[in-house]
């Protein structure tokens, strides 16, 4: 059985070390596998929900968002990669969905209930931001993809799909497809950033970037939060809540050798400059290939625009069938 898999990042910046751990690195590893059929799309349309008025944001992180997805080895011969806002069908598909959920419904969704609190929009959220869950919803059913990984603050917008798909199917007749949502094994799906406070994200600026020169990456590995009551170098030691051992377990290669260094730290005499350096030689032996496949790409930015292109028209084309669907299933099809 082949799987259809869709997901997509919102291109509001580059991204960093939480995305590859938490999901790039997983794609690159669906897309080897050959019964699987990948489509990456860059959702420029749902960053515009909370961005319209700074569309050089979205605009510019596109190609950004494009590199990091080919420099981590996300290959446009296998994977179909793409830009929602090129494929006008996607729109029109939650035209109709929106008919089947009710204002009561979009209210009640948790990820974009404290999305609205914490950007404090009250009342004045954007009427495209309140039901970008539906969009999603078209996102997925257009290539009726029945896998989709995602981050665990996506599961509402699985959840909504899946009513629209059931809503859809029983009112229309069957045509979408119940995806089913993947979800980062526990653990891998939160890296928390260099300050130790909650996950690795852009808004909190304690991310490492797979843009990151070397230089970047050893300073911000040496401004990491460890055990601010290890002062000395004698003094014992704490792992736990230590982002170096935190980092050195998601990272690390030689086990053996990270559980001696934590039962030396633990043992007092290990200071935090040798595990730092330690840390930066591991993150750069997984950074380094990243980032020099990162320039080679970013030298020609048309190529990458063009290959986002002829992704877009493939991913069209698949959208349009499904939505061809949609409206023969409607009774809306007149003129076909
Ligand atoms: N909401 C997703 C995020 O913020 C991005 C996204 C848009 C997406 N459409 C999608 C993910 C469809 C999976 C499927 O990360």
């Amino acid at each position: 059985m082949t799987n259809i898999i869709l997901t997509g990042d919102r291109p509001t910046g580059k991204l960093h070390l939480g995305h590859y751990v938490g999901s790039l690195k997983n794609r690159v590893a669906m897309q080897g596998d050959p019964e699987n059929e990948l489509f990456i799309m860059v959702a420029d349309m749902q960053a515009l929900t909370d961005n319209a008025k700074n569309p050089e944001k979205v605009y510019s992180n596109v190609l950004q968002v494009a590199l990091d997805y080919l420099a981590v080895g996300l290959d446009p011969a296998r994977t179909t990669m793409f830009i929602q806002s090129q494929i006008p069908e996607l729109s029109e598909l939650t035209m109709y969905f929106l008919n089947l959920v009710s204002v009561g419904r979009v209210r009640r969704n948790p990820t974009v209930k404290s999305e609205i609190e914490q950007k404090g929009f009250g009342d004045s959220v954007p009427t495209g931001f309140f039901i970008y869950p539906v969009s999603q919803a078209s996102d997925i059913t257009a290539f009726k993809a029945n896998l989709v990984p995602v981050g665990e603050d996506q599961k509402p917008m699985l959840e909504q799909t899946q009513e629209i798909v059931q809503s859809f199917n029983n009112t229309y007749g069957e045509v979408l497809v119940n995806p089913k949502g993947v979800f980062p094994d526990k653990g891998m799906g939160r890296l928390p950033g260099i300050d130790g406070n909650g996950k690795m994200s852009k808004s909190l600026g304690n991310g490492i970037y797979l843009s990151d020169s070397e230089e970047t990456v050893a300073k911000k590995v040496m401004s990491m939060y460890t055990d601010p009551n290890h002062i000395h170098v004698e003094d014992p030691g704490q792992v736990e809540g230590n982002m170096v051992f935190t980092y050195l377990d998601v990272f690390g290669k030689d086990k053996e050798k990270i559980e001696e260094l934590k039962a030396h730290y633990r043992r007092g005499g290990l200071g935090d400059v040798k595990i730092k350096r330690y840390l930066i030689e591991v993150l750069e032996e997984e950074l380094n290939p990243i980032r020099t496949r990162r320039e080679e790409f970013a030298k020609d930015p048309e190529q990458v625009m063009l290959m986002l292109k002829e992704g877009s028209e493939k991913a069209q084309a698949v959208a349009a069938q499904t939505l061809a669907e949609v409206k023969k299933a409607m009774g809306i099809a007149y003129f076909s």
